[in-house]
C-alpha cells in the first residue's frame, strides 16, 4: 500500500449515522486526494439538511489528518467551491511537516466504536474530563450531565424520545435499511447484536419489522417499553455521564457542522484511548432542530405534537441555547461491545 492509501484505509473507520459511510476517495496525487461526499437527507429522516452527515464527514477528516501525522505528514482540508451541499467535495492535499509527530489517537482509530450496553457508573475522574474537555479545541465546548439526578433526566428524555422514533413511519423506514439481522459484524450497516438489546426482544422487532402494518400491530399490543427500557432508559442511568458537545458560536451551515465532526471526533478517540465507551444520542438534537424551525417530519400530526412537548423536556435536561449543542452522548467505563458495524474495503470506497 502507499502512504496515501494506508491513511484512506484509516480514515475509512470513521463514524458516520448508521454507517453509512457518506465518502469516495480519488487519489489524484500523490500527495492529493480529492473526497466525494453526499448526504441523505432525500431519504432519511433523522438527515435533517445533511447536517448529521456533515459531522461525520468532518470525522472523517479528522481521522484522516490522525492517519496522516504516522507518516509526518500534515493533512489540509479544503472544501471545493461550486460543489453543492449535498455533495460537497474536499480537496486534502498532504505536506511534510517536521511540526507533526504521529499522534497519540493512532492506535484507537480501528477500535472506537459505539457501545449501546449499560456501562459502568463510575464518575469520570478529572483527569478523564480534562483531557476529553481539551479534545475538542476551542471553538467547541463539553457540557457534562452527570450525578443519579442528571442520568435520570436524560435517560427519561432518551426513553421518551425512543417512542418517538419506534412509533413513526418515516423512521421506521430507516431502521429497516439499515440493520444487518443476525449478525455480529457489519461492513455497511448496523449489525442487530449491536443494538443493545436482547435476543428475545430482537426476534420479535425482526418479525415486526417486515411491514409498517406488523409495526403497527406490534406496537399497539405490546407497547414499545421492551426496546425502549434495554436501549435508552437502562443504558441511559448505567454510565458515568451524557454529554453535550456545544459549539461556541451557533452553526450555520456545512462548514461549521463539518467542524463540529472533527471537534466530536477528538472527543470520541479521546474517550477511547482512556478505555472509555460512548454512545451517540443525537435524535432529541435532531427532532428539537425540526421542533425550533417548524419543519415537518412525520405523516402523523400526534408526533409533531410528542416532538413539541419533547423539545421542552430537552431544554430542561441540556439548558439553555440547544441551537449550539452539536453532539450529545453518553460515555464511561465498561466493556468492549463484542458486536460492531465495521466498513467497506477500500477498494469500494475508491471512485
Ligand atoms: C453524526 C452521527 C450521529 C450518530 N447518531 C447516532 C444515534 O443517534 N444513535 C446511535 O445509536 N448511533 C448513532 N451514531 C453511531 C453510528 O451508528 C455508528 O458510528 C456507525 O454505525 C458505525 O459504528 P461504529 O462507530 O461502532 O464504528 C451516530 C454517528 C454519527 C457520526
Amino acid at each position: 500500500m502507499t502512504t496515501i492509501e494506508q491513511i484512506l484505509d484509516l480514515a475509512r473507520w470513521a463514524p458516520s449515522g448508521d454507517n453509512t459511510q457518506v465518502w469516495r476517495f480519488e487519489i489524484v496525487a500523490p500527495d492529493h486526494v480529492a473526497v466525494h461526499c453526499h448526504d441523505t437527507r432525500d431519504h432519511v429522516v433523522y438527515d435533517l439538511d445533511g447536517h448529521p452527515s456533515q459531522v461525520a464527514v468532518g470525522a472523517m477528516l479528522e481521522t484522516m489528518a490522525i492517519a496522516a501525522s504516522a507518516h509526518g505528514l500534515r493533512a489540509d482540508a479544503v472544501r471545493r467551491a461550486g460543489s453543492p451541499d449535498t455533495h460537497p467535495v474536499f480537496d486534502v492535499r498532504f505536506t511534510p511537516d517536521p511540526a507533526i509527530a504521529p499522534s497519540a489517537l493512532l492506535p484507537v482509530i480501528t477500535t472506537r466504536s459505539v457501545q449501546r450496553r449499560p456501562l459502568s457508573t463510575r464518575p469520570l475522574t478529572a483527569q478523564e474530563k480534562q483531557a476529553l474537555e481539551a479534545a475538542v479545541g476551542p471553538a467547541h465546548q463539553v457540557q457534562w450531565i452527570e450525578g443519579f439526578g442528571g442520568r435520570w433526566a436524560a435517560a427519561r428524555l432518551m426513553f421518551n424520545n425512543a417512542k418517538l422514533r419506534l412509533t413513526m413511519p418515516e423512521a421506521y423506514e430507516v431502521h429497516r435499511s439499515i440493520i444487518d439481522w443476525g449478525k455480529t459484524h457489519s461492513p455497511d450497516k448496523v449489525p442487530d447484536q449491536a443494538l443493545g438489546v436482547d435476543n428475545g426482544t430482537l426476534a420479535l422487532m425482526k418479525w415486526a419489522m417486515v411491514s409498517w402494518e406488523r409495526v403497527n400491530t406490534m406496537n399497539t399490543l405490546m407497547g414499545t417499553w421492551a426496546p425502549r427500557l434495554q436501549m435508552d432508559l437502562l443504558p441511559g442511568i448505567a454510565c458515568a455521564a451524557h454529554f453535550v458537545i456545544r459549539a461556541k458560536a451557533a452553526p450555520a451551515g456545512i462548514d461549521d457542522y463539518v467542524a463540529a465532526g472533527r471537534a466530536t471526533q477528538r472527543f470520541w478517540l479521546t474517550l477511547a484511548a482512556l478505555g472509555l465507551h460512548m454512545q451517540p444520542e443525537m435524535t432529541p438534537l435532531i427532532f428539537g432542530r425540526y421542533v425550533r424551525n417548524a419543519l415537518r417530519f412525520t405523516r402523523l400530526d400526534k408526533l409533531q405534537d410528542s416532538a413539541r412537548r419533547l423539545y421542552g423536556q430537552l431544554t430542561g435536561v441540556i439548558g439553555a441555547a440547544p441551537e449550539t449543542a452539536v453532539f450529545m452522548g453518553r460515555l464511561g467505563a465498561g466493556k468492549a461491545p463484542k458486536a460492531r458495524s465495521l466498513r467497506k474495503p477500500l477498494a469500494e470506497l475508491m471512485k
